[in-house]
């Protein structure tokens, strides 16, 4: 394994320490117990907390062996980067195709892996039939209410039993200073705010077991105001007095690193969490400015320093909090990364090169993971129920 070679020594020795622990609790999370990962890996130094290690994955990548080789041995848990969203679970009205869903899930059982879904409803990637009979008339509110209730009982029905933590709700707060609910969003301009609670009260009753949460970006303070988290949290604490089942709080981590690190993030994972909920970092990658999307070389060497230090600082300020039950990056290698097709001149932010050779950021957070094995709280695997 290319990684292997550029381990530091110190974190090998660390590493050889645990490898007793590490070898037991592996694979406990999801119990089967059989798969084991090489000791040095991501998962399996993060075990020993019990916190699972994720990533973004697009299951026909799968059929690339190193892709499927680093997907298994590094991560715990993964999360399909589109397969599970409506556009691709349902083109056409009626039809459904769980393919991708169902490869990914197949291969985290294989694997000793848990699976986040992602996501049953967001304003984004919706099938073209659904937003064009909406906006011709020919699907009603009322239609639309019927429709969604449908998608999420069908969707969370098929995969029930399969998926640890659901996204339920995606990207509904606006960007502004106050921040709330954004009354333009597609679902809520159609079907009001109370959408939201249902959107959760129908997950629950189609799978009880599964952890339900809000996901969101920019939720964690890396609005510098911290306007979005104020409104995010004055939320949820609406919602859980109304005995609404929301289990969870995902800030997605997409950082970029001419913004600086959000010094509020440790402070504000522990405010949802002392509202006694989970929470997680979902969706981590740190971007920077890049010479072009092929390469993805930073313009700025100092660019190589800031970001691997804010994806450590972001996985300490999981580490902190007990109930940051995982931490998924956003993909792992940057030739399959989002972001240079959506930010201009960006790129460099994952934890793998082009040519998934492991980046300093994936030294940096093994170090994290090592130390973290010595103090930080162990928090339950959060499938424990
Ligand atoms: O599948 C088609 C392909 O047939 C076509 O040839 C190609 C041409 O552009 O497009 C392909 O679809 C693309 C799809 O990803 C699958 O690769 C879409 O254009 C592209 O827009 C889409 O981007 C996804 C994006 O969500 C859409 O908003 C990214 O892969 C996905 O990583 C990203 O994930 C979101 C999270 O769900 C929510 N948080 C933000 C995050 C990043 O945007």
């Amino acid at each position: 394994m290319r990684h292997r070679r550029l381990f530091t020594i110190g974190a090998a020795l660390a590493a050889a320490i645990l490898v007793g622990a590490t070898a037991a609790l592996a694979g406990s999370g999801s119990g089967h117990g059989q798969f084991r990962p090489p000791p040095d890996s991501l998962r399996a130094l993060a075990a020993p907390i019990g916190l699972r290690i994720g990533t973004a994955v697009t299951p026909f990548e799968l059929d690339h062996p190193d892709y499927a080789q680093i997907t298994g041995d590094q991560f715990s848990s993964v999360t399909p980067g589109n397969e599970m969203k409506w556009q691709v679970v349902e083109p056409t009205r009626g039809t459904y195709d769980w393919s991708g869903g169902d490869r990914l899930v197949s291969f985290a059982q294989q694997h000793d892996q848990l699976v986040r879904g992602h996501t049953l409803v967001w304003h984004n990637q919706l099938p073209d039939w659904l937003t064009s009979g909406v906006s011709n008339g020919t699907i009603s509110n009322t239609d639309l209410r019927n429709l969604l209730h449908k998608h999420i009982t069908d969707e969370v029905t098929h995969f029930r039993g399969q998926i640890w933590q659901w996204d339920v709700a995606n990207e509904f707060f606006t960007d502004s200073n106050p921040s709330g609910i954004n009354p333009n969003d597609f679902w809520i301009s159609h079907l009001g705010t109370g959408v939201l609670a249902d959107a959760f009260r129908w997950a629950h009753a189609a799978d009880p077991h599964a952890l339900l949460f809000f996901n969101d970006y920019n939720i964690a303070g890396e609005d510098g105001s911290n306007a979005k988290s104020d409104a995010v949290y004055a939320w949820v604490k609406t919602m859980l007095a109304q005995h609404v089942p929301i289990d969870g709080i995902g800030d997605q981590g997409h950082l970029d690193t001419q913004y600086g690190f959000p010094t509020q993030m440790t402070a504000d994972l522990q405010r949802y969490a002392k509202l006694g909920l989970k929470v997680a970092i979902t969706e981590a990658d740190v971007r920077t400015f890049v010479n072009n999307a092929t390469d993805q070389v930073p313009t700025d060497h100092l660019a190589t320093f800031a970001q691997p230090y804010e994806f450590s600082k972001m996985l300490k300020a999981c580490l902190a909090v007990q109930s940051c039950i995982s931490f998924t990056v956003w993909g792992f290698g940057d030739a399959n990364s989002w972001i240079p097709g959506f930010f201009t001149g960006e790129g460099y932010a994952t934890i793998y090169d082009v040519n998934l050779n492991p980046k300093p950021a994936y030294m940096d957070m093994q170090e994290d993971l090592t130390l973290a094995a010595r103090g930080a709280p162990r928090r339950g695997f959060g499938d424990e129920h």
